[in-house]
């Protein structure tokens, strides 16, 4: 399976995938890393692997539709089975959805539909909650409303500050979203309506 990964910041869920793809545990090609921000240390992360690093800022492009098409066409031009939104701060409109259906997955710090769209550990510990986590998800138009492919659950402790909490989710982070890579590869993921079905394991 080829992948693209769009992401904007530090990249560790993408180096989760190279570390997985490095071990055997996932076997897969990262095609290309897109990024809208220059800085972005996912993009030092992709070149220090060899991997493909494309900066693409939207404020070259006219409209967000025209944004939208040209990482579609870097996107197919790489061969890129399914797109991975690591950290990628942007919402994307159905201009792009339409051309890859159902190949499009998200990570989201939280339990959604708990703490949608920024900073969901603040609102956590914010909201008191004793329970947060990490969500993989089909990416829809909307925020962090996709399908639910798989989630892990992380405590909230006393005392905890967001930074504390936040490094706790991203090792679930790391872990639930090349697994669910391995689920799509498997053919183990089926669509029903708003939910995804997790098939059994072939024998
Ligand atoms: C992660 O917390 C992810 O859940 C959210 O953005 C962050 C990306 O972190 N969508 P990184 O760039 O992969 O380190």
């Amino acid at each position: 399976i080829r992948l693209a990964v769009l992401a904007s910041g530090s990249g560790t869920n993408l180096q989760a995938f190279i570390d997985a793809i490095k071990s055997g545990e996932l076997n897969a090609k990262i095609a290309l890393v897109i990024s809208d921000n220059p800085d972005a240390y996912a993009l030092t992360r992709a070149r220090k692997n060899k991997i493909p690093a494309y900066y693409v800022g939207r404020e070259k492009f006219n409209s967000r539709e025209d944004y939208e098409l040209k990482m579609v066409k870097m996107i197919k031009e790489a061969d890129a089975d399914l797109v991975l939104l690591a950290g990628f701060m942007r919402l994307l409109s159905p201009v792009f959805l339409h051309h890859f259906p159902n190949r499009i997955m998200n990570i989201h710090p939280s339990l959604l539909p708990a703490f949608p769209g920024l900073d969901a550990q603040g609102q956590a510990l914010e909201y008191g909650v004793k329970v947060t986590g990490c969500t993989v998800h089909f990416v829809d138009e909307g925020m962090d409303t996709g399908p639910i492919i798989l989630q892990a659950a992380v405590p909230v402790y006393t005392g905890d500050t967001r930074d504390e909490l936040a490094y706790r989710i991203q090792m679930e982070e790391h872990r639930i979203y090349p697994e669910a890579v391995r689920l799509y590869q498997a053919g183990r993921l089926k669509i029903d309506g708003r939910r995804v079905i997790i098939l059994p394991e072939e024998e």
